[in-house]
Formats: C-alpha cells, sequence, structure tokens
C-alpha cells in the first residue's frame, strides 16, 4: 500500500487548515483514504498503540466526540473524555493550568471551543498536539471529511463548483480554507451581516483562493456540483435565534433546488440538521444527498489527523501491510 508521508505534519497543532500547506492537505485527505480503504480490507496496523489523547468539549457533539474516540480505538490507542463540567477550565483553574497538566499525560488535545481564542491559548501552553474539534471561527476537521467525500465522489477535486449557502460562521469559513488547497471554486451566498470572516477570506484569497460572496442562494447554487449548507443558530448563537430566523428566510434548502445543480450536483451537510430551517428533511434522506457518507468519513479523517500528527512511525508500507489484532 502506497501512502503519503508528511513528516511536516508530526507533532503540529491542527487549528486551522489555513496553517497546511497544500501538500499537507493533500496528505491527510490521503491518509485518511488509505486508513479506510486498509480498515475495510482488515489492514488494521495499531499505528497509535500507547497513545492517549484528550478531549474536551465546551459544548455538545455527537459526531466529532465519537468518531475521535472510536478512531483512537481502532488504531490501537485510548481517549480520555472531559467535559466543561469536569474540568471547569477558566474558572476552577486556568487554561494555561490544565495545559501543563493534560501535557504530561497525553500525547495529543482535541478540543472543541466556543471562542477561538481559548483554542490558540491551549495550544500555546500545551507542547503536545492541539486539534481544533470545532471553535466559533473554523471547523476544519468537518471540512476535512467533506472533502474525502467529494473525493470518492467525483474522483478530483480541482475545478469542483462548490456553494456554500447559510451562515458565514465556522463551517463556512473552514470551506473558504478547504477550497483553496482543493483548487474548488467557492460560492458563498449569505445575508448581508453574515458574510465569511474577513481576515480567513482575504488571506485565502492573498493564496490563489476562488471565492465569490453573493446574496442569492438560489444563484449560488446555479450548475453547482456540490450544495452545502449549515445551521442558521449554531451552538452559541441561541438568543439570536429569531432574528436569525427571519434574516434567513428563502434560505431554506429543498430538493427543488437541486435541479439547478450540474447533473452530477450533490447536497452535503455537516450535521445536525434543523429542519425547516437550513433545509427540509427530504433534502437530507434526498437521492442526491451525500450526508451520511459525510457523517462516516468522519471516523476516516480523523485517523488521517491523529496518524499524521501523533504517530511516532508513520505509515510505514510495512506497517500497513501488516494485519493488526484490533
Ligand atoms: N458535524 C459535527 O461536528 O457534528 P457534532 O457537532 O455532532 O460533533
Ligand atoms: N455551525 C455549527 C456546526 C455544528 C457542527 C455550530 O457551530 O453549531
Amino acid at each position: 500500500m502506497d501512502v503519503p508521508l508528511a513528516d511536516s505534519l508530526r507533532g503540529r497543532d491542527l487549528l486551522s487548515l489555513a496553517d497546511l500547506t497544500t501538500d499537507e492537505f493533500h496528505a491527510l485527505l490521503d491518509t485518511s483514504l488509505t486508513l479506510k480503504q486498509g480498515w475495510r480490507e482488515g489492514v488494521r496496523p495499531r499505528l497509535l498503540e500507547h497513545t492517549t489523547i484528550a478531549m474536551i468539549f465546551e459544548k455538545q457533539s455527537l459526531r466529532t466526540r465519537s468518531t475521535f474516540d472510536i478512531a483512537m480505538y481502532q488504531l490501537g490507542g485510548h481517549s480520555v473524555l472531559l467535559s466543561q463540567n469536569y474540568i471547569g477550565w477558566g474558572v476552577r483553574e486556568t487554561i494555561r493550568d490544565v495545559a501543563h497538566n493534560l501535557e504530561r499525560w497525553v500525547d495529543g488535545i482535541m478540543a472543541r471551543t466556543y471562542g477561538h481564542a481559548t483554542l490558540t491559548e491551549l495550544a500555546e501552553h500545551a507542547d503536545v498536539p492541539v486539534i481544533n474539534g470545532l471553535s466559533d471561527l473554523l471547523h476544519p476537521c468537518q471540512l476535512l471529511a467533506d472533502y474525502l467525500t467529494l473525493k470518492e465522489t467525483f474522483g478530483r477535486l480541482d475545478g469542483l463548483t462548490v456553494a456554500f449557502v447559510g451562515d458565514g460562521n465556522n463551517v463556512c469559513n473552514s470551506h473558504v480554507n478547504a477550497a483553496m488547497h482543493a483548487g474548488a471554486r467557492l460560492r458563498i451566498a449569505c445575508p448581508e451581516g453574515f458574510d465569511p470572516d474577513a481576515e480567513v477570506l482575504a488571506a485565502a484569497r492573498a493564496r490563489g483562493a476562488e471565492v465569490e460572496v453573493l446574496r442569492d442562494p438560489r444563484e449560488a447554487a446555479q450548475g453547482a456540483d456540490v450544495l452545502y449548507t449549515d445551521v442558521w443558530i449554531s451552538m452559541g448563537h441561541e438568543e439570536e435565534a429569531e432574528r436569525r430566523r427571519r434574516t434567513f428566510a428563502g434560505y431554506t434548502v429543498t430538493p427543488e433546488w437541486f435541479a439547478d445543480l450540474s447533473p452530477q450536483g450533490i447536497f452535503m451537510h455537516d450535521l445536525p440538521a434543523h429542519y425547516g430551517e437550513e433545509c427540509s428533511e427530504d433534502a437530507v434522506y434526498h437521492e442526491r444527498s451525500v450526508v451520511f457518507d459525510q457523517a462516516e468519513n468522519r471516523l476516516h479523517a480523523q485517523k488521517g489527523v491523529l496518524v499524521q500528527l501523533l504517530a511516532p512511525q508513520l505509515l510505514a508500507p510495512q506497517l500497513l501491510a501488516s494485519r493488526g489484532t484490533t
């Protein structure tokens, strides 16, 4: 089995896809695909044996929590779940102190936080890799799984047209970074005042990203290969729910929109979905939806990230060829 080695990723944080080179982005996808294929064929190397991560959650999660945990188990490692209720960071003790404890026990930390600054503070103090499991600014692991899904679906990434319609939030910002690396054309449609982060956008455009920001979601969907949406009311924005529901009127994706896509066009959503808001339930369960493939690929994408950042030995061909005992 031939796998890409990205020695440069070892021991690094993954807070943003913008911190990666384009080669590193593709190495993560290719590693994930190789591990996925291997797992299906019964090639199950215990690349993270005796390796432990801490998982810190300030917010709820189904997919991120489950898939990091399962990925660690399937790679022969272990994860420790820490919710804010357990550790009370920033209240019971400082983030710096939490970092200097955890780094003595674990090989990496995955954290889901409200403020992105909490993550950067954690990463600054912890001398083990810190992985962004979603912040209010970015959701890089989601987009790795999504581009893995696109690669499987289309057999290529370069030149795809991706339409993101809805809130210019964490998922949207990571779309900007992923499209930049993938060579995809990104059309974002959002109401005024809900644009993607200006700094993320400017930095990606400076690196050659082709990103348009429109106000008409149906225009964004015209001829697109991918129609992607996310909730209008992200975790932490609940108090703005009513205002947001009014502002995003007209952004509810239904199967009727799919006729406007390219002939091979697909529908994507990172989940959870708020049916009747950003999309209808029949859009998610439509034959053009790959939503549950995305969810499945969260597991394989986490494996790629964990192995590249944490594995003591990267994917030597002989390790992949050996049949593990999991
Ligand atoms: N898409 C995603 O990150 O799901 P969770 O919030 O359930 O982890
Ligand atoms: N934008 C959503 C993504 C959930 C995975 C949120 O932040 O709640």
